[in-house]
């Protein structure tokens, strides 16, 4: 069996480099057929262990994330959407994980250890949040996932859950699967910088085009996007290492040898921005446009988007009751059966 997890937390709109680094992936491996299960999961509850006073939110934002799911060509019939609050199974196999890592190991991971300092945590960290690497392998291990593709950021959360397994089966016989990560091809698509050319394209940073932008915003987007400061007349010579618009479409244009020569003319001159940002608009052009007639549809009819994720979830939750039932047997747990 081949069966891929992956996920999100709903703390906002999908944008470019969520695209880029996952979402254009996904899709791929969706039609690839060479998966007998792919299990996607809006990760609501990790959401909330740092998002604690605000549920309307992440509420709000289970919908976006699943309209954007929709939109980029994920597909209900191939692909199981489901929400992760709703599995209280996951829950549980978190409690008896828990008692096979130790706090100091929890400190140690450097996602989590980077998350705390932006967040200014410092020392009121929510248990619930230092705790989420061991929620991370209840969600990949609950499906009996053996690919997780993700960003590289998740590779500590991997490193955990695969060591969570093999303590697990070590002292309880072989119950869980170990997990293999699977990265992004393409380097780029790893840390795809935001349009002000600062390090990634975030959120917090406002920095991002946005998957249900519409063409008007994107074109302004593009507009403003950091290019050569030292490129001031068309004819001087510029530079394309740092400059935004050419990291972006080593990203998204398919064509290379076209990118090669226009980066070679750049590079000696003649060769405006103006020019090069209406090449990159029309190529993101042609990336959004199925993606936004899609979302169209589908957000004439939330409801209908809601069932979906129900039924989703349904199906999911059959998985892991499936898995827990099998490690609580194996723990010699199931006392009443
Ligand atoms: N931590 C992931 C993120 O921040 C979301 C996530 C939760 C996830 N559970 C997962 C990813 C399981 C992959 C597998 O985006």
């Amino acid at each position: 069996m081949k069966t891929i997890l992956t996920g999100d937390r709903p703390t906002g709109k999908l944008h470019l480099g969520h695209f880029v680094g996952s979402l254009r992936e996904r899709v791929k491996l969706q039609n690839s057929g060479e998966f007998d299960k792919i299990f996607i999961m809006i990760a609501d509850a990790q959401a909330l262990t740092d998002h604690a006073g605000t549920p309307a939110a992440v509420r709000e934002n289970i919908l976006n994330v699943a309209l954007d799911y929709l939109s980029v060509g994920l597909e209900p019939k191939k692909s199981t959407m489901f929400i992760q609050s709703q599995i209280s199974e996951l829950f549980e196999l978190t409690a008896y994980y828990l008692n096979v890592v130790t706090v100091s190991r929890l400190e140690r991971n450097p996602t989590v250890k980077n998350e705390i300092a932006q967040k200014g945590f410092e020392t009121s960290i929510p248990a619930g949040f230092l705790c989420y690497p061991v929620s991370q392998a209840a969600d990949i291990t609950a499906f009996d996932a053996n690919i997780v593709p993700v960003g590289e950021d998740q590779a500590p959360m991997l490193e955990q859950t695969r060591e969570i397994v093999r303590k697990i089966n070590e002292l309880y016989g072989e119950v869980l699967i170990e997990p293999e990560i699977l990265l992004p091809q393409n380097k780029i698509c790893c840390r795809l910088p935001g349009i002000d050319g600062k390090a990634k394209m975030s959120k917090t940073l406002g920095n991002c085009i946005y998957l249900s932008d519409d063409s008007k915003t994107v074109a302004a987007k593009v507009k403003e996007m950091y290019t050569d400061p030292l490129h001031i007349k068309v004819s001087d010579p510029g530079h394309v290492e740092g400059n935004v618009v050419f990291t972006y479409l080593d990203a998204f244009c398919e064509d290379e040898k076209i990118v090669a020569e226009m980066k070679e003319h750049y590079q000696r001159g003649g060769l405006g921005d103006v020019k090069v940002k209406k090449f990159l608009l029309e190529i993101l052009e042609e990336i959004l446009t199925p993606i936004r007639e899609r979302r169209a549809e589908y957000e004439k009819n939330p409801a209908e988007v809601w069932k979906m994720l129900e039924r989703g979830t349904v199906e999911a939750r059959e998985k892991a009751a499936e898995v827990l039932g099998r490690l609580k047997h194996a723990m010699k747990i199931d006392y009443f059966k």
